[in-house]
């Protein structure tokens, strides 16, 4: 099918469906092949707006356990289909949350979160920018955005060098200690632009986890350079 004609398709099929945008099926393929988000998974999806991520990765976690945690810089309401009240949405910027932040807004707010171990078991993120039309420095910001949603997932060389501080920052439960927020055993989707770094980006996390598959989905626009890198089964 033609470039064009295939972007109208899925933005004609989201509308359809109820999705809030084409990217839904992004992570509906992402889901039929990988099953990053299992029934009953606690979900964190950095980026989430305008919420079709929250959409499916709601729809993916079942009938009754389970959390979707969404963050984005802008506001974002909760989308009305297929997200019920497991979901819930931080304003704020990715490049400065502490993980103490995520762990202090479930509970708060959320029923699930006196079973909650203090970890998530799958970290989306499909953060941009809007794009400056210079391919290098989009390459760099999207690669910086991916970073940061790695240290998040599994921390990074200067979190795990400060472990201590960490240990106190999770100490609500089982997942104390360890830097990032993943839990062992879980799965890690970012998209980023590829270019310049990111094969040195797919690499490190390598060391992360089990298998890292570099995907790009059909409803992602043709003419982009915007892949995913999906990584499953973090190291203990
Ligand atoms: C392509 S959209 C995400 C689409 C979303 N996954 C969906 O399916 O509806 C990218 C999002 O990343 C967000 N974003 C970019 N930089 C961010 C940052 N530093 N912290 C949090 N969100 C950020 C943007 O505000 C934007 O909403």
């Amino acid at each position: 099918m033609a470039k064009r004609l295939l972007n109208d398709h899925f933005s004609r099929l989201a509308k359809a469906k109820g999705y809030v945008a084409r990217s839904s099926f992004k992570l509906l393929e992402i889901q039929e092949r990988f099953r990053v988000v299992r029934p009953g998974a606690h979900v964190l999806d950095l980026g989430c707006a305008p919420g079709a991520w929250l959409q499916v990765a709601c729809q993916s976690l079942g009938k009754k356990s389970g959390f979707v945690l969404g963050l984005d810089i802008q506001a974002c309401p909760v989308p009305r289909s297929f997200c019920d009240d497991r979901v819930r949405i931080l304003q704020a910027d990715a490049r400065e949350l502490r993980p103490v932040d995520l762990v202090s807004m479930h509970s708060v707010h959320s029923a699930a979160a006196s079973s909650w171990s203090g970890g998530f078991h799958a970290v989306l993120s499909d953060m941009c920018h809007s794009t400056v039309g210079n391919s290098a420095a989009d390459v760099l910001r999207s690669l910086e955005l991916a970073q940061t949603a790695a240290a998040i997932a599994v921390g990074d060389r200067e979190e795990r060098d400060k472990k201590a501080s960490l240990e106190e920052m999770y100490s609500t439960g089982p997942a104390g200690g360890r830097p990032g927020v993943l839990l062992p055993g879980g799965h890690f989707v970012v998209k980023l632009l590829q270019g310049s770094g990111s094969q040195e980006f797919a690499q490190e996390l390598r060391q992360h986890f089990a298998k890292v598959t570099w995907v790009q989905p059909a409803a992602t626009r043709q003419e982009s350079r915007e892949m995913y890198l999906v990584g499953l089964n973090r190291r203990h």
